[in-house]
């Protein structure tokens, strides 16, 4: 474990949260959504009422745990989960989170995810760790500590940055430990303050829009840009990284953000790219998109691979992450549907009349239901579904469940 990392967490917890707006707002994002896990790692057939246990490894201020916890209880389940990390003013602060939820299935512990044999030892059915492998001096070791604690048929929600995204951000902590050297955590924001305040317009972090985390608080400053430990990925090195261990990805999220075909407007190009092999095409896309900071990735172990994804059936339920059917119907203009990937425009053409089949998802019913509901036999429903599928659960918009 590094002491400078653990220094930086206990003097800027990251993210930075104020557990009293856990009265007004649920902090939501991936990985560790019930209902990706839940599509991704089980199939869309995990039984809630089955015991259920999850480590949060790195759980920082608490953001997932906190949204893991919270869908857990709202389903009823027999959960528990193990929240750990090296800070403990982090620590304090995701627990008078759980405490405003009244979230009383967490256990609390205070280490190195490296130890988590003898912390809080698995076997887990979910292991989370969202930001904190990329920190680690060694991720791989990491990785493997983690993996031993996973349940043979269980599954990982991990994010770690990703390279192009994040261009300019290495220089910048370079140049911070030059100026810095000497300096106390608090000095090392104000040095970095001062030194962005006239930064040069050739800066690449400068030319860099798709960051703009380190100008919300001091926290995100330091996270970013004052770390000490702290690596990008590519997608072939997430993929060796994760081979390593004996895991292989479930799914990238979003996946549509890895489809090339979204930043290919030749249609021979796009041809070509369809032929490519699934990580190639991942590492195509990430290439051309040039604006990914982050790899959100589901991972199974390596046995599992191919077996974990939920997909469309009769049976299925297809449930919306968040929103509704009303508002994504609505949203659609001719059957088109249009959304940006960090300002690159991205449109998906749907069958004609797909409003009434969005409007039609409630959570509730089953894609056999909607078919009959639509007066549509399954053969050519399923047809149609499949394109509003690929574009819904392509932005990461919807996911399937099966009724246990
Ligand atoms: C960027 S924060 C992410 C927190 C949280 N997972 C989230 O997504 O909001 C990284 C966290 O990892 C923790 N951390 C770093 N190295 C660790 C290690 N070896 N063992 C446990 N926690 C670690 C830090 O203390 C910090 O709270």
């Amino acid at each position: 474990m590094s002491d400078a990392v653990k220094a930086q967490y206990e003097a800027y917890p990251y993210p930075r949260r104020d557990p009293r707006d856990e009265a007004r707002r649920l902090v939501v994002g991936s990985p560790s959504h019930l209902a990706e896990v839940d599509h991704y790692l089980f199939a869309g057939r995990r039984d809630w009422r089955r015991p259920f246990r999850a480590l949060v490894a790195g759980g920082g201020t608490g953001d997932g745990l906190i949204m893991l916890a919270q869908h857990l209880k709202d389903r009823g389940a027999a959960a528990e989960i193990h929240y750990l990390d090296l800070s403990t003013a982090s620590r304090a602060i995701a627990e008078a989170r759980a405490r405003a939820r009244g979230l009383d299935f967490i256990r609390f512990h205070t280490g190195s995810l490296l130890d988590v044999g003898s912390i809080a030892s698995g076997p887990y059915d979910y292991i989370d760790s969202c930001g904190v492998l990329h920190h680690l001096p060694d991720p791989p070791a990491g990785l493997a500590a983690l993996k031993a604690e996973l349940a043979p048929d269980g599954g990982m929600g991990l994010m770690v940055y990703a390279e192009y995204g994040r261009s300019g951000v290495y220089e910048m902590q370079e140049a911070f430990r030059l100026l810095g050297r000497g300096l106390d955590p608090q000095g090392q924001v104000q040095m970095a303050k001062r030194v962005l305040r006239g930064v040069a317009g050739t800066n690449r972090l400068a030319r860099n829009p798709f960051l703009t985390s380190h100008k919300t608080d001091d926290n995100a400053l330091y996270d970013l840009l004052l770390h000490s430990t702290d690596r990008a990925y590519r997608v072939a090195e997430l993929l060796d990284f994760l081979s390593g261990a004996g895991l292989a990805p479930a799914a990238l999220i979003e996946p549509a953000r890895y489809e090339p075909a979204h930043y290919l407007g030749d249609e021979a190009m796009r041809r070509r790219a369809a032929d490519l092999a699934q990580a190639e095409r991942w590492a195509l896309a990430e290439a051309l998109a040039g604006s990914l900071k982050t790899h959100v990735v589901y991972a199974v172990a390596r046995e599992r691979a191919g077996t974990t994804v939920a997909a469309p059936a009769p049976d299925a339920v297809p449930v919306w992450r968040d929103g509704d059917g009303a508002t994504f119907a609505d949203a659609l203009r001719n059957d088109v549907l249009t959304t940006d990937f960090d300002g690159h425009p991205v449109r998906f053409a749907l069958p004609q009349g797909s409003a009434p089949l969005i409007r039609a998802i409630d959570g509730r019913r089953s894609l056999g239901e909607i078919a009959d509901l639509l007066g549509q036999d399954w053969a050519r429903f399923d047809q149609r579904f499949a394109r509003v599928y690929e574009a819904l659960n392509g932005l990461n918009l919807l996911l399937l469940t099966f009724r246990t």
